[in-house]
Formats: C-alpha cells, structure tokens, sequence
C-alpha cells in the first residue's frame, strides 16, 4: 500500500513514501499510516485524481495537506509550427545545445527558478534542498540521465527535452531570467524544442506544471498548448 519512493528517499536522505490506494479501500489508510511509521517512513504522499472529492475529505481528516495541482498540457508538433504569428526573439540566434562546461552556468541559473513548485512550498522540504533538486535535475539532464537533450542561452534561458517511452516529447524544465523574461525568449527557447522533437519522429510534446503558475499556464497556452488533464498530491508529515 505504501511504495518506498528509492530516489526520493535517497536524495532527500528521509525515507519518502507514496500511498496508494482506490478510494474503496480508504478505511485501511489509518492502518497504512501507522505501518509506514513503523517502517521509518518519514513523509508520504498520495494523488488523487481531481473528482474524488470524498476520498479528499478522508485525507483530510487524517492530517494530508495540499501539496500540489498539477497541469498537464500537450500540443500537436505540426500545429505549432504551422501557427503563423509569434513575436521573433532577436535572441533566438544565441541559442545552441549545451554540454558538460555550462553545468556550473545553468545551476547557478536555475536556483530558485521553479517557485510555484510543489518542492519549494511544501513545508516538508527546505529551500535548499528545493535549489538542490532542480541543480541535480538540470545536472542530470545535460548528463542525457534525465533528459535527451538540453538547450541554453548562456546566462538568459535554457529547455531541457526527452523522448519518452510512448513516443512522446517531454519538456522537463524549461526557464528565463527574470531580466529576460516576456520579451518571446521562452517562445523561441519552445520553438527549438519542438523543431528538435520533430526532428526525432515526434509528434506530440507533453509538460506538466503548477495550476498557480499563471506566467507558465499563460505562456504555454499562448503558444497552442491544450490542457490534457491535472492531478492533486496530498502529503502527510509522520
Ligand atoms: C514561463 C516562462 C518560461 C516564459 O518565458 P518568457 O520568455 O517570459 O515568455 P515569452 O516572452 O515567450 O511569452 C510568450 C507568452 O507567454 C505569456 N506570458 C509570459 N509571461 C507572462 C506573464 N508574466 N504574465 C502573463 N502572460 C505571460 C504571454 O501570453 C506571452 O505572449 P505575449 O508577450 O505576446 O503576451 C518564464 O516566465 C519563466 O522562466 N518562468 C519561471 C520558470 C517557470 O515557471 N517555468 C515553467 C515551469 S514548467
């Protein structure tokens, strides 16, 4: 009932946990909470699909809090492409795949970036070890472990892309400086992903992010994404 999340533990250095459970079962929730106290379990989480409000109310009451609404968007390759009108960044030209020399660049870039994410908001994880997921993340990425391919404006943006399992391109992290922001540099920054996808037999890309990152919500919807679905994640300190 409780999966032991071994990359999570691990790098958090507390054993974090994910409940899973149908909400038929919810009776038994109070039992597996007291399992996973005993197992040494120190976090857990658990996600709910959005229209099982009573099953809500049940983790509720036995202390989950709200951790995160996430909103998952896809677009069709060709459709974005085609579409005619977007604002051309003069900074497009600056953009090229990055290698192992700009690690030490994007990670002191990406430093308190993803504000809206569950990791910097739940009181569960600190700041820095919100700073160190997402430099890990990004350090992985360039690496080819967490991404396929990651490309950069130095010291302005950076999008990092993989082909999943199904076929499906991913936009795992995509940022701009704050300094740079709104002037179409995060547009051209998609724009490159979306031409790499396309170059890879890829039709569809796919990026999850916070319902509360309205400048993200904004921009991806701008650029002809849809909203395919959200997901809610509970959590629960023991
Ligand atoms: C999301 C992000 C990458 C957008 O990059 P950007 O370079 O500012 O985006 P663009 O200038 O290309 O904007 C394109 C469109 O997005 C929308 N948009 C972008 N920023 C916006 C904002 N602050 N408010 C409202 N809409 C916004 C607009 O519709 C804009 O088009 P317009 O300028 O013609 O109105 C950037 O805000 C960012 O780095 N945010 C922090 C990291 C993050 O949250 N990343 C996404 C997480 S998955």
């Amino acid at each position: 009932m409780i999966d032991n999340l071994k990359w999570d533990s691990k790098f958090f250095k507390r054993k974090i946990g994910e409940l899973k459970i149908t909400p038929e079962f919810s009776h038994k929730i109070n039992a597996a909470i007291k399992k996973a106290k005993a197992d040494s379990f120190k976090y857990i989480i658990c996600k709910v699909h959005p229209h099982q409000t009573a099953f809500i109310r049940i983790l509720e009451s036995l202390g989950f809090y709200l951790s995160d609404i996430g909103v998952t968007l896809t677009v069709d390759i060709d459709k974005l492409l085609n579409k005619a009108v977007y604002k051309d960044s003069p900074m497009i030209k600056a953009i090229r795949v990055a290698n192992l020399k700009d690690i030490y660049m994007l990670k002191k870039m990406i430093k308190s970036f993803f504000l809206e994410s569950r990791f910097y908001n739940d009181p569960f994880f600190s700041k820095e070890e919100a700073d160190k997921l997402y430099q890990t993340w990004m350090e992985n990425s360039v690496k080819k472990k967490a991404a396929d391919i990651v490309f950069c404006i130095p010291d302005v943006g950076f999008i990092t892309c993989k082909k999943n399992v199904t076929n499906i391109g991913e936009i795992g992290l995509v940022g701009v400086k704050k300094d740079f922001r709104g002037k179409a540099v995060g547009t051209a920054l998609m724009k490159e992903a979306i031409t790499w996808f396309k170059s890879q037999d890829i039709n569809l890309v796919s990026v999850r992010t916070q319902l509360k990152n309205i400048d993200a919500m904004n921009f991806y919807l701008k650029l002809g994404c849809y909203v395919k679905g959200y997901d809610i994640v509970f959590a629960k300190i023991l």
